[in-house]
């Protein structure tokens, strides 16, 4: 029996478990992991087994509140201290998506109003009230997308900004969601995403469980889908966006639309407001993780796809300017880059 139940990430709060989906295993492998374990937490999200940034936000609140619903300690300073210890150490798994930061962030100002007494429950019902804010910010979401692409039949999407990277509907996947329900079907281009392939392994899985048309390019590909007229429009989620709109998600987003522009199709960013960073002003602000060569010319392979002196540069995300986003789509309705400062 499933204990997510179409979710991604869960509270297991019977046991005191954080439970998840391996995505490394899927497509073909699907396997729910339940822990209380603070190296296996670690390695999930660095590992990338719990990804997409909402998701790896909300796991590490819950992941928070189950290390810390282990805490010996009745003292309510030493409490505070696990905690803090506990979010510096998983800060550094992923420094780019900053729901990281936020989820931690959103503990710690909990965890400032607690009492000794208080401390485990309120640090749960935090964990547990974020679950619920990430399904409801993507339905909405998805209900401003879907009336957006009303008369769109098809988008193009990169890496993996779906249900599998969020607790649940996504963000760039949510409007094709939500016009399904709707009745109407919109059909999705899924660029591979090299190197860790996101979008074939992961954004096909999940739309075509869902009964969604879907065709799977190697990224190199996205040009000719749109120049031969293809695409009505693309559909991108986001790791961390700057006060100026700037966006950072994963490597390859700045040439899909730079692509988008050039034949006239529009971009647009779905972002959940806990992804915009307000202490950023620009794009160049944001740090860029950078990931092992190894993912580029081994992991996939059955040998090393390339020569032993070559080297590997493997930036994980990239930046895309914020002049060649036609809008992001939020909860808070469908807004340009210049309105973002408004909402803040
Ligand atoms: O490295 P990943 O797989 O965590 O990267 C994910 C992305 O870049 C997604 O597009 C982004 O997190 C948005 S998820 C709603």
């Amino acid at each position: 029996m499933s204990f997510l139940n179409g979710a991604t990430v869960g509270f297991d709060t019977a046991d005191n478990k954080a439970v998840f989906i391996d995505q490394t295993l899927l497509p073909n492998e699907y396997k729910e992991i339940s822990t209380d374990d603070y190296q296996e937490i670690f390695d999930a999200i660095k590992l990338l087994k719990v990804r997409g940034a909402p998701a790896i936000g909300v796991f590490t609140a819950i992941a928070l509140a189950v290390l810390m619903n282990k805490s010996q300690s009745t003292i309510y300073d030493e409490l505070f201290a696990e905690l803090k210890e506990y979010c510096e150490k998983l800060i550094l798994c992923r420094p780019t998506a900053v729901n990281l930061k936020w989820a931690t962030e959103e503990m710690l100002r909990i965890a400032e109003k607690c009492n000794a007494d208080n401390f485990k429950q309120n640090i749960t019902n935090q964990a547990m009230k974020m679950i619920e804010y990430d399904i409801a910010i993507c339905r909405k979401i998805g209900e401003y997308g879907a009336e957006l692409l009303e008369n769109c039949n098809s988008v193009l999407t990169h890496c993996n900004a779906g249900r599998l990277a969020t607790v649940k509907y996504g963000t760039a996947l949510s409007p094709v969601y939500v016009a399904k329900e709707q009745g109407h079907n919109i059909k999705v281009y899924a660029d591979e995403t090299r190197p860790l392939l996101q979008g074939a392994r992961l954004t096909a899985f999940e739309l075509c469980d869902a009964g969604i048309d879907t065709t799977v390019i190697c990224d190199n590909m996205a040009s000719f889908v749109m120049k031969n007229g293809l695409v009505d429009a693309v559909l991108v989620g986001c790791d961390r966006v700057a006060l100026n709109g700037d966006t950072a998600n994963k490597i390859g987003t700045s040439g899909v639309a730079i692509l988008a522009k050039h034949y006239n199709i529009p971009f647009y960013v779905c972002m959940p407001f806990s992804t915009l960073d307000k202490n950023i002003k620009k794009g160049d602000d944001i740090v860029i993780e950078m990931r092992d060569g190894d993912e580029i010319g081994e992991m996939w392979y059955e040998k090393p796809m390339i020569p032993e002196t070559a080297k590997t540069l493997n930036p994980a995300f990239d930046i895309t300017d914020h002049s060649l986003i036609t809008a992001f789509i939020t909860e808070k309705g469908i807004i340009t880059a210049d309105e973002i400062k408004k909402y803040i």
